[in-house]
């Protein structure tokens, strides 16, 4: 029997599945950026398995303004790598949009579109590392260039993208934040 399960665990370990499942706290202490990824391919019920975490994330008023394009074409890619200048040898990036003329606005005119694609892209990020997926947020990229090269049109802001995929190695847990003191106040802030 033991003999079995090791058998099993060796298997999971050599496809790169996710061993165990993971609770949230673990999630959240062990979700790094990874920015190197094996040539794997990601298996596609994965891929929207990510997708449902990210259409499942609340949004101002649930207009869920949030649009994704998902390139898997290596040569899409590479095109992406020159927008973004980096070279992101990957499975896939997904591409995360937003129609701002589709969010909340506040009474003093500040949109909530940049904070819906953050919660529903993290969301995202979560459930692909839950997989054995890892991801990294990319921001600095020309808008132009990406929006040129996938036929996003005018109406779309591409706020950010990640690539996604199997980690080379594993990464600590996450260590370098601030401590709550510095972060948090109750009841007022002075
Ligand atoms: C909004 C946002 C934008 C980011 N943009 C980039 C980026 O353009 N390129 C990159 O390599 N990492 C980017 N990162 C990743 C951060 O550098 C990273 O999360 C941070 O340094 C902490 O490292 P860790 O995620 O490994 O714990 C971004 C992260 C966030 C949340």
């Amino acid at each position: 029997m033991a003999h079995e399960f090791m058998r099993l665990q060796v298997w999971f370990i050599k496809h790169k599945t996710a061993v165990k499942s993971m609770n949230l706290t673990e999630a959240l202490e062990t979700l790094r950026s990874i920015r190197k990824y094996k040539d794997t391919e990601i298996e596609e019920e994965k891929i929207r398995k990510a997708l449902e975490a990210a259409r499942l994330a609340p949004s101002a008023l649930n207009h869920q303004p949030w649009r994704y394009v998902v390139v898997q074409d290596q040569d899409t890619i590479e095109k992406l790598n020159y927008a973004c200048n980096q070279t992101w040898f990957v499975p896939a990036m997904i591409v995360g949009c937003v129609d701002p003329s589709q969010s909340y606005v506040r009474e003093d005119g500040e949109g909530y579109w940049k904070m819906d694609l953050a919660i529903s892209m993290h969301n995202l990020m979560l459930a692909a590392w839950e997989m054995g997926l890892g991801t990294c947020w990319v921001t600095a990229f020309s808008e132009k260039e990406v929006k040129k090269i996938l036929g996003i049109p005018d109406y779309l802001r591409v706020l950010a993208m990640t690539p996604i995929g199997y980690p080379v190695k594993e990464k600590p847990p996450v260590s370098k934040r601030k401590p709550i003191e510095e972060i948090a106040r109750y009841e007022k802030w002075s």
